[in-house]
């Protein structure tokens, strides 16, 4: 999508449909009244109202859409009537489209470009025989606003979020045949380009590390295991302690020898959607320059049942020295966030760690697809991350940590097991994690309801994979890590 802005007086350029931004109970007098008398056109949040070819109006078509009431109208509002303006238009057979917002400041039309953006999103690169009038016809978006000049400088940071949000959605879109743990790592190292430091480990480096946990799941797989590391140092003190973010990157789960059902499985290619939440962070902190020191860790592996898979009751030993009775091979991303989180704190002593995991089905249970989990030991950087979440649209929920749970994961031969019973079992998976984090601030999503959409909720967000998790972490280190 390429955007524009321009000023009010523009000249309406050929074959552009106007998109036509109204508030609600402000709907227009004039040209249109008739056709709004026809209809039940309000200017609610997520209405639109097709006119073609409207009697004495230049355009070939005005949409009018519904902005909701004025004084609730705020950045998020903009990008959502921005990504309705476009599903209302993008089939229409026209190439560009004028988005006319009732009040356009500078951060309001960048705001709206962002919407254009995240909605225009599409993952086609393997539809080779869609007919050319299947395929959107809108390409080119002109935003009307009051300074131009002013939105167009505003806009940059957003385009690298929507850059960034795209890789992830990218990522976590790709089959496990093509994207496994190397493959992975690969299109992460492309981020060098960037100005990002990226490290690969392989299986011999990590098993030198002490790493049982996470290589224990990768075992069955004929794909290596791979433990990414990614680092923008772009703080003024270079030597600052940086803040970390570790993702869970599953390429696909078959549940290993605790094999799966089949039907839904293939949903199990994006059971890496931390992990490319992470690598989509760390994409738009490079790409905006962010003045932090910050780390990204990413444990991919693929967990396959195989005549060298982890059994169920096999122990392995963890990075930390902990030991692990492994009850159930499908609770894996337990098992790589424990040695890939130890690894991080140990090795970047972070101000804090927040990981980000599709870790249980129960989470959906739980919260439906609207809303993450939201676990940590520390009241602070839960705020802000609730914080940052309400701010981008990416809704957290908290959910408790009670110390008493633990009793479900003490095993009869080991220091604990990897599952306890269904009650609470996105706690129990969230207090095995914290038995890996030292006294430090530490935060875990469980994003298994929200990293992939189906059907979509959200205008911004085409159905299939979301990127969540990148807007919300982008914004805590902008609000709150940077100088
Ligand atoms: N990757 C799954 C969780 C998941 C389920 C993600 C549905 C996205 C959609 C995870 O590895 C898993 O299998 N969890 C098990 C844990 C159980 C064995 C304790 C689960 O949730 O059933
Ligand atoms: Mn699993
Ligand atoms: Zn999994």
């Amino acid at each position: 999508m390429e955007i524009e802005f321009i000023a009010a007086a523009a000249a309406l350029q050929p074959k552009t449909a106007v998109a036509q931004v109204v508030f609600e109970g402000e709907t227009p007098s004039g040209p249109f009244a008739q056709a709004l008398a026809a209809s039940r056109f309000t200017g609610a949040k997520g209405q639109t109202l097709d006119l073609i070819a409207p009697a004495g109006i230049d355009a070939a078509r005005v949409v009018l859409v519904g902005a909701g009431k004025r004084d609730g109208f705020d950045l998020l509002g903009a990008e959502h009537v921005a990504a309705n303006a476009y599903a209302a238009l993008k089939s229409s057979g026209l190439e560009a489209l004028r988005l006319e917002l009732p009040t356009a400041d500078a951060a309001t039309a960048a705001h709206a470009a962002l919407g254009l953006r995240l909605a225009a999103y599409r993952f086609d690169k393997y539809r080779t025989k869609e007919p050319a009038d299947k395929k959107p016809s809108i390409v080119r978006a002109q935003i009307v606003a009051t300074e131009p000049e002013a939105a167009l400088a505003a806009f940059p940071p957003l385009a690298a979020l929507a850059d960034a949000v795209s890789f992830t959605r990218d990522l976590v879109s790709e089959p496990a045949n093509v994207l496994y743990p190397a493959e992975f790592a690969r299109r992460v190292k492309e981020l060098e380009s960037l100005g990002l430091e990226v490290e690969v480990l392989g299986e011999p480096e990590m098993a030198k590390l002490g790493m049982g946990s996470l290589l224990g799941v990768g075992q069955g797989s004929v794909r290596e295991s791979q433990l990414v590391v990614i680092r923008w140092n772009g703080a003024t003190d270079k030597q600052a302690a940086p803040v970390a973010f570790v993702g869970k990157g599953v390429c696909f789960d078959t549940g290993g020898i605790s094999i799966k059902p089949a039907e839904g499985m293939e949903d199990m290619k994006w059971d890496m959607g931390g992990a490319g939440a992470v690598a989509g962070l760390m994409h738009v902190l490079a790409a905006r320059k962010a003045k932090a020191n910050v780390v990204g860790v990413l444990g991919l592996v693929e967990n396959m049942p195989d005549a060298n898979a982890q059994r169920p009751g096999d122990v392995v030993t963890s990075m930390s020295g902990q030991t692990i009775e492994v009850i159930n091979t499908d609770a894996e991303g337990r098992l790589v966030l424990a040695d890939a989180i130890w690894y991080t704190q140990d090795r970047f002593k972070p101000k804090f760690i927040v990981d980000l995991a599709t870790l249980t089905g129960a989470i959906i249970t739980a919260l439906g697809n609207d809303y993450a989990g939201l676990f940590s030991n520390n009241d602070e950087l839960a705020a802000n991350l609730l914080d940052a979440s309400a701010k981008e649209g990416e809704p957290l929920w908290r959910l408790p940590l009670p110390e008493q749970y633990n009793k479900q994961i003490d095993s009869m031969i080991a220091d604990m097991k990897n599952t306890g019973s269904r009650a609470g079992s996105s706690i129990t998976a969230a207090l095995f994690i914290q038995k890996f984090v030292n006294n430090l601030p530490w935060a875990h999503l469980d994003i298994a309801s929200t990293a992939w959409k189906k059907p979509s909720t959200v205008p911004t967000i085409p159905e299939g994979a979301t990127g969540f998790g990148v807007r919300l972490l982008n914004r805590l280190v902008e609000e709150k890590y940077e100088a």
